[in-house]
């Protein structure tokens, strides 16, 4: 239903195009939800405005250095001069964005700052374009709800206060599995699942009610899926940012994408989620098992055993060992592993410290530890110990007890 747009300078110019509120790509569900007639005739595109040199709005564009920013920056600077478009983000500009106009760094979250910007530079647009998408948002809700909500608010009232037409990109995750579908009209049943939905709904209904409080220029479009040609997806949101290799899926999202796929498709619940269409099958194929499984364990991963007949020889080896008394370290356990894939010509099995916690974990060994909290001794320590060992080994040698029956 939602076209991905591969290009977006040339989505970004068809957003330019719309006509007040009627929509003129067709089976495109973007929207304009509001707009100021004070400022710009309601049946005027921004293509036939046309403004003078000194007419030029000043533009910040927050955000500006995820997938859209760029692209929305180059297309603006073409028609309004490349020192009008101040793009800005948290994140250091790669060299061609930094040398290809003015950069700012600006967090959304200081306000003070955010103020300071706008007056400093004489900006007379505002494009917020910061936001945590929905699978960044999932993984890390406060800070999505800082970001997307009081990022917002802090952009509301810099608006207000300085008379700023704000545009702020809504989404198809602003609906929910509750919306009517084909058509889904403007306004209807709006529960999104994910607190990016949630924001971008919170965020459609500021801008309106500004703009009816104060009359403020709010524009706001629903993207649908939207691919840049040249910034990476997801790439750069604050907490990718954070650490971009621990990118985890709890078993509730996991649940949820499920939820969405068996309701729409894989490739809608891939989408809305911002995740790949191949984890999408996976999970789906797994759903009874992330079912069982605690809601923010990010389940499953890594339990899989690849060298099953290793560690059973591995597992048998720690058992034994144990028996006879012997104390089994982790290093222990890894070189005797090295060595028997060595001897069964497993090359690649390399004992690495986390194969040695998962298959302790597979095969329910702990490693024992001292306790920091510890009872009082009796007096006549020594002289029980003693009395016991003496018995131990008395009824060991009578009986020929196996040292692990006596506990
Ligand atoms: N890409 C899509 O498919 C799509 C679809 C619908 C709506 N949108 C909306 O369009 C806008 C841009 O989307 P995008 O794909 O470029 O997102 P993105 O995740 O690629 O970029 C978001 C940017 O926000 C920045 N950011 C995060 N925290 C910040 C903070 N505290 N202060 C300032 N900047 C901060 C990040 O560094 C990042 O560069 C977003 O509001 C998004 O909700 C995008």
């Amino acid at each position: 239903m939602m076209p991905v747009f591969r290009n977006l300078a040339k989505t970004a110019k068809e957003a330019l195009l719309i006509n007040g509120c009627s929509c003129q790509i067709p089976a495109m569900s973007v929207r304009l939800m509001s707009w100021s007639p004070r400022q710009v005739n309601a049946d005027a595109s921004f293509h036939s405005v046309s403004f003078a040199e000194s007419d030029h709005p000043r533009v910040l564009i927050t955000g500006g250095l995820g997938q859209l920013g760029v692209g929305l920056a180059n297309l603006l600077r073409k028609r309004f001069g490349k020192n009008n478009i101040i793009l800005s983000d948290i994140r250091k500009p790669p060299d061609h964005v930094f040398h290809s106009g003015p950069f700012i760094y600006s967090d959304i979250l200081d306000y003070k700052n955010l103020r300071e910007i706008v007056v400093n530079n004489r900006i007379t647009w505002l494009i917020h374009y910061s936001a945590l998408l929905s699978a960044v948002g999932e993984a890390n809700v406060p800070l999505a709800r800082n970001v997307n909500i009081t990022g917002l608010h802090n952009v509301l009232d810099i608006a207000a206060e300085h008379n700023l037409r704000l545009f702020v990109p809504s989404t198809i995750g602003a609906f929910g599995s509750t919306s009517p579908r084909n058509p889904t009209p403007d306004l209807c049943i709006q529960r999104p699942r994910t607190i990016y939905g949630v924001s971008k709904v919170h965020a459609e209904l500021m801008g309106e009610y500004y703009h009816h409080k104060y009359g403020m220029d709010f524009r706001c479009l629903r993207y649908p899926g939207i691919i840049s040609a040249d910034t990476l997806p997801g790439g750069g949101t604050t907490a990718t940012m954070e650490k971009r290799s621990a990118k985890k899926y709890t078993a509730k999202l996991k649940l949820q994408v499920v939820a969405e796929a068996e309701h729409s498709n894989n490739v809608k619940a891939a989408k809305l989620f911002g995740v790949g269409e191949s984890c999408v099958r996976n999970w789906r194929k797994q759903k009874e098992k992330l079912m069982e499984s605690p809601s923010n364990k990010c389940a499953n991963r890594g339990s899989k055993c690849h060298w099953p007949q290793l560690e059973d020889n591995v597992s048998k080896w720690v058992s034994e060992n144990r028996e006879n008394g012997y104390i089994i370290t982790r290093s222990k356990i890894r070189l005797y592993a090295l060595r028997e894939a060595r001897n069964m010509g497993i090359r690649e099995f390399t004992a690495s410290p986390g194969w040695c916690t998962r298959f302790m974990k597979r095969h329910d060994f702990v490693l024992r530890r001292k306790t920091k909290i510890a009872q009082r001794l009796p007096k006549e320590l020594e002289e029980k110990v003693t009395s016991f060992q003496t018995f131990v080994i008395k009824h060991h040698k009578a009986n020929s007890y196996q040292l692990s029956c006596i506990g």
